[in-house]
């Protein structure tokens, strides 16, 4: 019996969410925290245990988690050639259901762990297979984040879809959980609704969401965060005017700018969850503190578009 671990990155966008939806570019981050996986038992049939949530699950006893675990032994199987096994353990040091991407990362964790040699395409097989029970039909950007690292421009349609940006330095960025989060395909839906109802205004705003993800790629490439900072405030103002945000959101943006972030905005598809700000090493300290004061229910600083996980 040994004791490896395996690890997948959670990921925030911090840029374009809701206007990736109708073909505009949108930008992800992998986060250096994200979902650890502990081998406990190797020789064990395969289980999966979440203790903060004390749930155990198997393949096939009719949990999500253990229809998720089917199909990625199913791929792993087929792939690799024999069915995995080992009792596994999951650890997170992010809010799950927050927009975060968690279950991509546990995912990602699980199928290292189940494989150590898997290469990235495998990783990337197995983990979309338990996506796809968890989310449906899912894009692929928070399992494909999770698995490369970094930070990647995401386009649909786009062959592949996510491209991660060589050569970009890593931002330290403060991640506020201001609410608990809601159904990302409701507040999709609500967008929608929205198009639909003022098509051509809204669509000049998703077209001008995807020109500011672009000034965004270019103020990421020159290092510059002071102006990231600020296009993450006309973008927080866009997907205000999509109606995705919330007064606790707002708040959490207001107090973070207030301590000295040269920017905040909401991130993922909002009606709750996450906010992140962008701040310099001297304010990070304020900022945490301001938002503490707002009443997030956690706030954490982290690396977004760190480097590749660690297996
Ligand atoms: O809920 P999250 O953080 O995975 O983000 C959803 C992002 C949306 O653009 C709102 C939806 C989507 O499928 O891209």
């Amino acid at each position: 019996m040994h004791t490896p671990s395996a690890s997948g990155c959670a990921k925030v966008i911090l840029f374009g969410e809701h206007a990736v939806v109708y073909g505009q570019p949108a930008l992800a981050a992998a986060l250096s925290k994200g979902a650890r996986v502990h081998v406990v038992d190797d020789a064990a049939a395969l289980t999966v245990e979440i203790p903060e949530w004390d749930v155990t699950a198997r393949p096939d006893d009719g949990t999500r988690l253990g229809e998720a675990l089917a199909a990625m032994a199913a791929v792993l199987e087929e792939r690799a050639g024999e069915p995995p096994g080992g009792s596994l353990c999951v650890e997170f040091d992010v809010p799950v259901g927050a927009g975060l991407g968690s279950s991509a990362a546990m995912a990602v964790a699980l199928a290292r762990a189940m494989q150590p040699e898997a290469d990235d395409a495998l990783v990337l097989d197995v983990a979309a297979a338990s996506e796809r029970i968890f989310h449906g039909n899912p894009s692929g950007v928070d399992h494909t984040t999770s698995t490369l690292g970094g930070i990647l421009r995401f386009r649909r349609g786009d062959e592949p879809p996510c491209v991660p940006l060589v050569g970009v330095a890593p931002i330290r960025l403060i991640i506020a959980q201001m609410e608990p989060g809601a159904d990302t395909g409701e507040m999709v839906s609500g967008v929608r609704e929205w198009l639909d109802r003022e098509p051509e205004i809204v669509t000049q705003l998703l077209e001008w969401m995807g020109a500011l993800t672009g000034q965004a790629e270019q103020a990421l490439r020159q290092g510059d965060t002071p102006r990231l900072g600020r296009l993450m405030n006309l973008a927080h103002g866009a997907l205000v005017s999509l109606g995705v945000s919330t007064p606790m959101l707002d708040r959490g943006c207001h107090a973070a700018r207030r301590a000295g972030a040269w920017g905040a905005k909401l991130t993922g598809a909002g009606g709750g969850g996450c906010l992140i700000a962008l701040a310099s090493e001297a304010s990070q300290r304020a900022v945490v503190e301001a938002l503490e004061v707002e009443g997030a229910m956690r706030v954490l600083t982290t690396w977004a578009g760190a480097g590749r996980p660690s297996k």
